[in-house]
Parts: structure tokens; sequence; C-alpha cells
């Protein structure tokens, strides 16, 4: 069977054992330094195979060697954002504990896939690159999916159109520059920008970006779980079921876009190895510029961090 661990029991990492454990694609294994944390939700989530009919195996632990041998490695831990704080604001402190956790990554999963979901995400992806060694393709972000997919809930609503119609697409960071793409996020195989006015476009694009402080602010405490797990699982169920999907996600450029060493979202195919292709989208002259925009606020902050 194959294995999947989780590095932070918090609510996503909690939410994203639930998502897996609930279809028995992979066993778990949940670290956090709470052990109790750890192992209250292995066990919760077992004793939930009876009445579901699954018998994934879910473990609880503050032991990081628990991870050996893993298939794909999820990295959920750090602190979430509290009300009036940015993603970045979360830098400092989530770039020592992730140091501290790719130590062990790269001692005890060296052939993992690593999914880092830790903010500022962009940061911390490529933090996570530098620290374990892993390639490239083996190391990326989940950030944009969830943003992505935030955008299309959002057109679903307006538009009162299911989500299946839908293929939106959300570049850049994740985080205050995202680069919401609406002329080339189609509703039916139309550009969202031929059915809705310009004002409507730009409404639907700022709510996209401000959905994660929308959410952080309604739960007084904490941040999104729901849809940033669903979104990881995504992921993982294209890497372990050997499935092939364009799914955007953050991951350091060699060139593609003309930069280099930067971690950044981008739509890329997404398979068993991990990233297979990153793929270059045709970015008008404004697209482009905000985008390099949104790099460089990446790149700001990696020198800050002294990476
Ligand atoms: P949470 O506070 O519920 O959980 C974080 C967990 O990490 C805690 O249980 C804590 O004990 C644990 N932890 C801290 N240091 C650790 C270490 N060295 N080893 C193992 N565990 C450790 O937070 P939540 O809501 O689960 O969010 C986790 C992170 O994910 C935050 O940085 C948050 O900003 C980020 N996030 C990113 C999203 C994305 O789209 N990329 C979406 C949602 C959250
Ligand atoms: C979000 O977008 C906190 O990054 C997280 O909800």
């Amino acid at each position: 069977m194959k294995k999947v661990s989780i590095i932070g029991a918090g609510n996503v990492g909690g939410t994203t054992a639930m998502r897996i454990a609930e279809t028995g694609l992979a066993s778990v294994v949940l670290i956090d330094t709470v052990e109790n944390v750890a192992c209250a939700k292995a066990s919760d989530l077992e004793d939930a195979r009876y009445s579901l009919g699954s018998d994934t195996r879910v473990e609880g632990s503050s032991d990081i060697s628990r991870i050996d041998g893993s298939d794909i490695v999820v990295m959920t831990a750090g602190l979430p954002r509290k009300p009036g704080m940015t993603r970045e604001d979360l830098l400092v402190k989530n770039a020592e504990i992730m140091t501290n956790v790719c130590i062990g990554i790269a001692e005890y999963a060296k052939d993992a896939i690593l999914i880092v979901v830790s903010n500022p995400l962009d940061v911390m992806t490529y933090l996570a690159f530098k620290k374990t060694g892993f390639p490239r393709e083996r190391v990326f972000g989940m950030g944009v999916n969830l943003d992505t997919s935030r955008f299309a809930n959002l057109i679903s609503k307006k538009l009162f159109i299911g989500t299946e119609h839908i293929q939106a697409l959300v570049i850049g960071s994740h985080g205050e520059t995202m680069l919401p793409l609406p002329r080339l996020t189609k509703v039916r195989g139309k550009a969202l920008t031929e059915l809705l006015a310009a004002a409507d476009v730009d409404s639907l694009v700022k709510q996209t970006r401000g959905r994660g402080a929308e959410i952080v602010s309604l739960y007084g405490s904490g941040s999104a779980y729901m849809a940033p797990s669903a979104a990881i699982f995504q992921l993982v169920e294209t890497i372990l079921t050997e499935h092939r999907r364009e799914l955007p996600v953050s991951v350091v450029l060699d060139g593609e876009y003309g930069l280099y060493d930067v971690s950044i979202g981008v739509p890329a195919e997404i398979n068993s190895r991990g990233v297979e292709k990153i793929l270059e989208v045709d970015l008008s002259v404004e697209e482009k510029e905000a985008f390099l925009q949104s790099a460089r606020s990446i790149q700001d902050s990696i020198k800050a961090l002294n990476i």
C-alpha cells in the first residue's frame, strides 16, 4: 500500500488525512510536535473505518522517522494566519520550522514527492527545494490550485453555472500579488472576459484575492482548511493513481517565463513522478508584467531570508 505522511496534524493536516483515509488511497502517518494531537486525530480517523467500510491505517506520532519510505510527504506544519495578518507575516517562524522538518524529510523520505502547504507558500517551497536537495520535479507547493478553485467557485455562483463547465486559472504567488487570469479562464469554452462586464470580472478577481483573508476574519482564529485540503487531495490523488492532470502549482523555475531560481505558481502537468512539465501560457504584456511583479515580491522574501 502507498504511504502518505503529513507533517503538522492541525486543521489542514488533519482534514487532508481524513480525505485520504476515506478514499483508502494510502496509509497515512500524521506527525506533529504536539504528539497527543497527532495520536488523537489518528485514533479518531481509524475509529471511522467501521462506519465507512474502509480499512486505511492512520498513525500519529511526534517522531519524524515514522515517515520512513513515504511515497508523498505533505508539509502543513507551521503557524496559520490570524485576522489582519498577511501570509508574509508568517515568514520567519515558518522558515525555521520548515528548515528543521526538511532535515527529517531528506533523511527518512529521500525518494518522496514533497507537497509544501505552509505559508508563505512560494518562499517555503523554494526553501524546501534548497534544504531537501530534491529535484524540482519532486518538491512543489499547493497554493494557486486552491486560488483557482476559489475563482471557479465564485464564477460559478455569479453565472449560476456548474463548476464542471469552468476551466479557471490563477498563477503567480499564493499571496497578495496572485494573478487570476480571466482572459484565459473559460466557461463552456468561452473566455470569462467575453461573458461578463469588465467591472464584474474585476470584482471576481478581487474577491478571489481576498478570499483567504475573508475566511480568516470569519473564523476569528486560524485560516481555511476545507478547500485547502481538497486542493491538496487533488494533487495526492493525481500522483498516486498515476493519472495525468494539468494543475497550477508553485515550482522552481529554470528559464520558464524568463525566470530562474524562484518558486512561483504556474500551470504544470502533474503525474506519478511529480511535475512532469511546466506549461507556459501565452500572457499579454500586462499579464506578463503583473506576473513578473509577483515573482519580484517572492524574490524579495527569499532575499530577506538569506536562503
Ligand atoms: P494549525 O495551527 O491548525 O496546524 C499547524 C500544526 O503544525 C500544529 O498542530 C502545530 O503543532 C504543528 N507544528 C508546528 N511546528 C511543527 C513541527 N516542527 N513539526 C510538526 N508539526 C509542527 O494550522 P493550519 O490551519 O493547519 O495551517 C498550517 C499551515 O498551512 C499554515 O502555515 C497556513 O498558513 C498554511 N496554509 C496554506 C494554504 C495554502 O493554500 N498553501 C491553505 C491553508 C493553510
Ligand atoms: C488561504 O489562502 C491561509 O493560504 C491560506 O486560505
